[in-house]
């Protein structure tokens, strides 16, 4: 049998933001956020919509698309750096709001990597066999810690959540091959500074991930005994077009073969890749045997990619 993922669902914000809205706030033109980012516009959650909301319209999604009810599932991880509040973690609370009676629950923070780090604990308690269902969701409320005085990072976050159902699948479907990583000495370009906002040395993280996702993409690539050739669709985290654009290039793949809402829903950080993916599938982008890699960086510094053969 194979991991994989059996059901996807997806949330944003109602609120759009134009970059625009940004010109009256910092020191910024909608020019050079399109340009340096790839980002047009962005959602943001209401004051009173929590990380935890929005992760629960992910999950009630990803639930029904999977045709599994919450009584069926082991276990929640919520991948997320914006919880509600330290305690109790997002994913205890959506174990109560989903009523996932059997279900553990925990939090996970690999910052915009979580998705990935949630789906591959999620793969070690499916294969041994310990659970059978497991909720994977990434969600984030990014508006919340954001210094709306600061250009550098304020134009570039945003909101949302997705969510997966993962199980087993059939032989030779699922997770294929996959690669996580850390490096701490880099966690000082990205974090909460002592105002409890998001600081940032752009330039750094964005050489960090020129060099990390394409390296990553090749590494789950080569692990899972493929070639470039036959990788059918790549989901990046969203975090900008031009590093974006680098994995791709190194792939050798067309656009079509890339997924992309950064232009519409900016980086909204954990949730950036189960979006994606979602949008992807709904679209009918990606069909049953496709060779997917998902690969992901952020704050930590972290990172972590997966190479899958899509279908149940
Ligand atoms: O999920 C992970 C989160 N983070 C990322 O992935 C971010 C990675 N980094 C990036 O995406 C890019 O580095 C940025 C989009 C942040 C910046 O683009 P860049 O082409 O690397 O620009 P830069 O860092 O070389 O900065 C160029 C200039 C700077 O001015 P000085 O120091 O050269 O005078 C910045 O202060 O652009 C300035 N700048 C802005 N100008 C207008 C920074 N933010 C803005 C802004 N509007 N919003």
């Amino acid at each position: 049998m194979g991991v994989g993922i059996l059901g996807l669902g997806h949330y944003l914000p109602e609120r759009v933001v134009t970059n625009k809205e940004f010109e009256k706030m910092v020191d910024t033109t909608d020019e050079w956020i399109r340009t340096r980012s790839g980002i047009e516009e962005r959602r943001f959650a209401r004051d009173d919509e929590e990380t935890s909301d929005m992760a629960y319209e992910a999950a009630k999604l990803a639930l029904e698309d999977a045709n599994v009810s919450p009584e069926e599932i082991d276990m929640i991880i919520v991948a997320t750096v914006t919880q509600d509040m330290p305690f109790p973690s997002v994913a205890a609370m959506l174990q109560e709001r989903l009523g996932a009676k059997r279900a553990a629950a925990m939090d996970l923070a690999a910052a915009c990597a979580g998705f990935m780090y949630g789906m591959i604990t999620a793969k070690q308690f499916i294969e041994t066999k310990a659970y059978e269902k497991i909720l994977v969701v990434g969600a984030d409320k990014l508006s919340k810690i954001l210094d709306f005085t600061d250009r550098n990072t304020c134009v570039l976050l945003s909101d949302g959540a997705g969510a997966a159902v993962m199980g087993e699948v059939s032989e030779g479907r699922g997770i294929l091959s996959f690669e996580l990583g850390a490096d701490g000495s880099g966690g000082k370009h990205l974090n909460l500074n002592e105002k409890g906002y998001v600081a940032m040395n752009g330039r750094e993280v964005f050489k960090f991930a020129v060099r990390q996702m394409p390296q990553s993409t090749i590494n789950v690539i080569e692990k899972a005994g493929l070639m470039k050739e036959d990788v059918d669709f790549l989901v990046p985290h969203q975090a900008n077009i031009r590093i974006m654009e680098a994995a791709r290039q190194r792939l050798g793949i067309s656009e079509d073969k890339m997924a992309k809402t950064i232009h519409k829903y900016g980086n909204n950080s954990a949730a950036s890749i189960p979006i994606a993916l979602s949008e992807a599938v709904k679209e009918g982008k990606i069909k049953d045997d496709d060779i997917l890699v998902l690969v992901g960086f952020g704050g930590g510094l972290t990172w972590g990619a997966v190479a899958l053969k899509w279908g149940k």
